[in-house]
């Protein structure tokens, strides 16, 4: 039991590792920390392992729930996104991702070029998929059971920036004039705009051919779609 807690507070606070930042793993490290630092389980941490929200969940393993990924340039995260739901337009500034679909069908993974041109796919159980470094990116689940999906990050922090949440923050009239609208239509749209790290009921022909409940809201969906 105690040696659980040691564990979960390494994994928590990872304080053995700072002055291994750059460094190889070595005997004397692992002699320092032990070698169960270098297995990360989410499920031991219970509810603290997964950030479950609406519209799926998400397991990361990144530098800060993970210490031993320190220098490592490396980094992961599961996923598992419901029927219709999506993971949102973001970029990831700091690395390059490669996912690799565990479960699922009807699945859309998309980036855009950065001089323009969209890069979508339809992928299913056993694929992969690049979303390079710095591009704007997504993923959907058109499909009426859940999908599962590890990506894996050439970065042990990534880092993200959820593209249409970071828009919201210049300056309202840039952004009206960005989107072509006025004022009245910007207030419309962020009134509605989605908040999560997923939007649930992400298609209206999904969620109809699937027999779900639709999204409360049928602006969250339009406005969900404005932003890529
Ligand atoms: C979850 O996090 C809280 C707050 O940091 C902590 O008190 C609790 O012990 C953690 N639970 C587990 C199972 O690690
Ligand atoms: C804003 O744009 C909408 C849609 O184009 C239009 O119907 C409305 O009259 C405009 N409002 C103002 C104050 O210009």
């Amino acid at each position: 039991m105690m040696k659980f807690a040691l564990l979960i507070l390494i994994a928590l606070f990872g304080v053995s590792f700072a002055s291994n930042d750059e460094g190889p793993i070595t005997a004397q490290t692992v002699q320092k920390v032990g070698a169960k630092a270098y297995v990360y389980n989410p499920l031991l941490l219970g509810t603290n392992g997964t950030q479950k929200t609406d519209g799926g969940s998400r397991q990361q393993r990144m530098v800060g729930q993970w210490p031993a990924l320190a220098g490592q340039g490396i980094s992961q995260t599961v996923f598992t996104l419901e029927p219709c739901a999506m993971r949102p337009a973001h970029v990831h500034p700091r690395a390059t991702g490669l996912l690799y679909m565990i479960s699922g069908a009807k699945f859309m993974v998309g980036y855009v070029t950065e001089d323009g041109t969209p890069v979508n796919n339809e992928i299913s159980t056993g694929a992969s998929a690049l979303f390079p470094i710095g591009l704007v990116h997504y993923q959907q689940n058109l499909d009426c059971f859940d999908a599962t999906y590890v990506i894996s990050y050439n970065h042990e922090d990534p880092g993200t920036q959820m593209t249409y949440a970071s828009l919201q923050q210049l300056p309202a009239a840039a952004v009206a004039a960005t989107l072509g609208v006025n004022t009245t239509g910007y207030s419309n749209l962020l009134s509605a705009s989605p908040k999560g790290i997923f939007i649930k009921s992400s298609d209206p022909e999904c969620v109809a051919r699937c027999q779900l409940a639709p999204a409360k809201s049928g602006a969250t969906v339009s406005a969900a779609s404005v932003s890529g």
